[in-house]
């Protein structure tokens, strides 16, 4: 049987010592290492079945500049928008392309499409998981805090989504202690807090200034993500008091970041005061995420 390719679906069936690697190699990636074209001749499938920016830019520049090639496939143009299965496309691009990057609604798709595909699939976000982003978030803490994740504090403020369960798996991962201020309603999801709870510091706070209190890192996320925008006015309601504002960043560190994935609503699950201001780290952290997805991208097709 042919080997099974290694995939980057989340950080929770990674080792620790690999993620390590992996941020190692961002570094290097940002440093200006690998300026040759190691991906050369190679190519990479991206399925978008929801928007995105900063997932897809990052990525198909990141494959220019390791001398290889990204092509986009969205629903509109694609047969997977008219019904051909997960399962038929993962078993076509294989035969065409060295890798796929997934962005779509069900968890579940990625893993079938990971199962079935004889390529790398990386995992460019779901309804459940984000992680290369929060990869992009580490590197981003280990820059301005030192190279250890473990030793930072981490405070996530809002809804339970995509990325506070990749909060949750990366401090399972790291061992960090993580707190998290969530409407009652609005958790992250159960499993994968009880395992982050097996071997982290992960207290579920009612508070955001509870959860803030001493972190490095603060975060959040807009309150209705892609595919709850018929939410919109409900959890406008619900995370009201669930805001990153001045006195919120007051309770942390004093040398404390903000961080958000973007796109971000001003006024809404963050003032501008905030994610404008001297402690945001916004745009560097969008930044590393060319730096992330290229490491992702030597490790797994170089
Ligand atoms: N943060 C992030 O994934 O942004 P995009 O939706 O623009 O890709
Ligand atoms: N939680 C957001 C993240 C966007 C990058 C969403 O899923 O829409």
């Amino acid at each position: 049987m042919a080997p099974q390719p290694r995939h980057f679906l989340d950080l929770a069936s990674h080792e620790t010592a690999y993620l390590r690697h992996l941020l190692e190699l961002t570094g290097r990636m940002k440093a200006g290492e690998f300026a040759g074209r190691p991906l050369e001749g190679r190519t990479l499938a991206m399925i978008f079945r929801k928007s995105s920016t900063r997932t897809r830019v990052s990525t198909e520049a990141g494959m220019a500049q390791l001398g290889g090639h990204a092509l986009m496939i969205s629903d509109r143009e694609s047969q997977m928008g008219r019904g051909e299965t997960v399962a038929d496309t993962a078993r076509v691009l294989s035969r065409y392309v060295d890798g796929i990057l997934i962005r779509t609604f069900g968890h579940d798709e990625v893993v079938e499409l990971a199962r079935e595909a004889s390529i790398p699939v990386i995992n460019g976000l779901t309804d459940l998981l984000h992680p290369c982003q929060v990869m992009a978030d580490l590197f981003t803490g280990v820059e301005e805090f030192g190279d250890d994740p473990a030793a930072l504090r981490v405070a996530w403020i809002g809804d339970g989504n995509n990325m506070a369960n990749s909060w949750l798996n990366a401090a399972y991962r790291f061992g960090f202690p993580l707190r998290l201020a969530c409407p009652p309603e609005y958790g992250p999801d159960p499993e994968i807090l009880k395992r982050a709870r097996s071997a982290a510091d992960v207290q579920l706070v009612p508070s955001p200034a509870e959860a803030a209190e001493s972190a490095h890192i603060v975060t959040t996320d807009v309150w209705a993500s892609m595919g709850q925008e018929d939410e919109q006015r409900a959890r406008a309601m619900a995370f009201a008091d669930y805001r990153v504002d001045e006195a919120v960043m007051k309770r942390a560190d004093p040398s404390a970041i903000f961080l958000h994935c973007l796109p971000a609503h001003r006024g809404e699950e963050v003032t501008a005061g905030v994610i404008d201001g001297p402690r945001s780290r916004v745009f560097d952290e969008a930044e590393n995420r060319l730096h992330v997805i290229k490491a992702i991208l030597l490790d797994l097709i170089g």
